[in-house]
């Protein structure tokens, strides 16, 4: 296939057929859309995110921070973008926040097989900064393409701006977490950040570590039920 007729298939929403489609030749220099069904594998995102110079972002980087966890999972964590020790590895969710991350996954018997974990942006915005909408929107592509390889059943979004950026639900984090939403065919938990519970420890009852433990056991619960109608 040309380089014509593979740039002629950006902007389909369905996936194209990937017989002699050639991932090396997707630019990694413009703003120009990812077509759908360009990757085969995720290795191939990592190298493309690591030479990406779709945004500003990438100015700052060190590392591209594309997943980690299973391939095989069935829950699949998006947070928002990458911080210093994520930037750091090029491994999401390693500092502070991931630590908390683990342990709320833990209290639900969950561990790191069980769960790929990604984020919005593959590159970290300067100082922790949340990614601008045309951040987010440039690498969609990316987490696009991850979602549709791993294909999970269960979604979790971890604050305002995952939930945007992914589904285009506007709504405040503290309105919509803990309900399941549709996106796409996959059910959606909004849930608090984690870095959003580091910064309000109480574990009061209707505190955000409280809400936390609830909505972490709905994941739990369909999790269990998706399980046992894979197993009929
Ligand atoms: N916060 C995120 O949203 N993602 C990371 O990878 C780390 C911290």
């Amino acid at each position: 296939m040309s380089l014509e007729e593979q740039i002629s298939l950006f902007g389909q929403s369905e996936p194209a057929a990937a017989t002699n489609f050639d991932p090396e030749l997707i630019p990694t220099d413009g703003s120009l859309p990812i077509p759908p069904g360009s990757y085969s594998d995720i290795a191939t995102i990592v190298r493309h995110c690591n030479s990406c110079v779709r945004c500003e972002l990438a100015a700052g980087r060190t590392h591209a921070v594309v997943g980690r966890g299973s391939e095989n999972a069935k829950i699949m964590i998006v947070g928002e973008g990458p911080g210093q020790h994520e930037d750091e590895t090029g491994i999401p969710f390693v500092g502070r926040s991931g630590q908390l991350l683990e342990k709320i996954l833990e209290s639900v018997r969950l561990t790191e097989d069980d769960v790929y974990i990604s984020n919005i942006v593959k590159c970290r915005p300067p100082g922790n900064r949340t990614p601008t909408t045309e951040e987010a929107d440039i690498c969609k592509g990316y987490l696009l393409e991850q979602i549709r390889m791993i294909d999970p059943k269960i979604i979790l979004l971890t604050g305002a701006t995952a939930v945007r950026s992914l589904t285009g639900n506007k709504q405040g984090i503290t309105k919509i977490r803990g309900e399941w939403l549709s996106w796409n065919g996959r059910d959606c938990m909004p849930i608090f950040h984690p870095a959003y519970l580091l910064r309000n420890p109480s574990r009061d009852k209707g505190s955000p570590k409280w809400l936390m433990w609830q909505d972490i056991q709905k994941v739990r619960q369909r999790y269990d039920e998706l399980m046992a109608e894979a197993a009929v």
